[in-house]
């Protein structure tokens, strides 16, 4: 653990992330589309090692840390493995596989079931660690590539009418995304089922961080509101769909009653609106919308990779200056 961490060496939470950090990390990420299309050449850490730890499902954010760290010509040693709870409640073995893990890499990327893991390894390791996701609680560089991609396709963040749909209460990306538009004054409205609503202490934080900004939050939870029709009359520049986690539910039958509440068609999205998703999608998005202009999730996740590598490439850069 660093006594002086001035400077970004770890990625945990957007809620401990500052505005310049963030604005850096979408800057450099533009740089890293170049080193990807092999119009720069960068390697700046090469035979550097990253662990990637995954004690979770994951397709594209595990693999897009990988080849972002190959693409950085880096080396990347995967431990995937299915942690039960009980396990990690017994800490003990989580802080042993952190401390040697530390021990054999040069950066970790950690994704648990468990809200506060990441944080706890950030604590053990020397090296910087990134959260790829924890429980319900964080999955702060999903939220940067989705903010890297608004601006992409939108130009800008500040002013955007951007509605965030769906299980705003057990969706991690959404709880990241949230602080982050709101430092970049988006106009944000959150649209769920009423158990399904973003929850409030996250609200009253994203507000109390941000109280320079001019950005507003509006909520609709009435489910007898038809989510089409939301869509439509709200002409949004952005709606960000989330799928009902249901691997959350304590309650299986809850999830049933729940599952079909949001779903999305072509008719709902206008002209200039576009459609993300952090993916995997269940039944949120009418697959009409897919060959439509307003699909904007397979672009979103693609620029997992270049937003990935700014985020590896800023915060070794941070790591290894204040070491010296
Ligand atoms: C998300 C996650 O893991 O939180 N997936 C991802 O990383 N792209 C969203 C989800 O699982 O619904």
């Amino acid at each position: 653990m660093f006594l002086y961490s001035f400077k970004m060496h770890n990625l945990i939470s957007m809620q401990d992330i500052k505005k310049e950090d963030v604005a850096e990390i979408l800057h450099r990420a533009e740089f890293m589309e170049n080193v990807c299309n092999f119009k720069v050449k960068y390697d700046k850490w090469k035979n550097i090692v990253l662990g990637n730890l995954f004690f979770e499902p994951s397709t594209r954010t595990r693999m897009s840390f990988e080849i972002a760290m190959l693409r950085l010509n880096g080396k990347v040693s995967n431990f995937a493995e299915k942690l039960s709870l009980t396990s990690l409640e017994k800490g003990e073995n989580l802080t042993d596989t952190i401390r040697i893990i530390d021990s054999y890499c040069d950066m970790l990327v950690i994704r648990s079931p468990k809200a506060g893991t990441a944080r706890r390894a950030s604590e053990i390791a020397e090296h910087p660690v990134i959260n790829a996701g924890d429980g319900s609680n964080q999955h702060p560089t999903q939220a940067l590539l989705d903010m890297y991609t608004i601006k992409k396709l939108k130009k800008k963040i500040s002013g955007l009418n951007i509605a965030l749909i769906g299980d705003l209460k057990y969706g991690r990306t959404v709880h990241s995304l949230l602080y982050g538009l709101a430092m970049f004054n988006a106009n944000i409205t959150l649209i769920s089922p009423e158990d399904l609503r973003m929850p409030s202490f996250i609200i009253d934080d994203v507000k109390d961080i941000n109280k320079n900004e001019t950005t507003h939050i509006k909520e609709i939870y009435d489910k007898d509101k038809d989510v089409n029709k939301m869509t439509k009359e709200g002409k949004f520049d952005v709606i960000y769909l989330t799928r009902i986690q249901k691997e959350r539910f304590a309650d299986i039958e809850e999830y049933e009653d729940i599952k079909d509440a949001y779903k999305i068609t072509k008719d709902a999205i206008s002209d200039n609106t576009i459609v993300m998703h952090p993916l995997p999608r269940i039944d949120e998005i009418d697959r009409e919308i897919d060959n439509t202009k307003n699909a904007a999730y397979f672009e979103q996740a693609k620029n997992g990779i270049p937003v990935r590598m700014a985020i590896i490439d800023y915060l070794l850069e941070n790591f290894y200056k204040d070491k010296k």
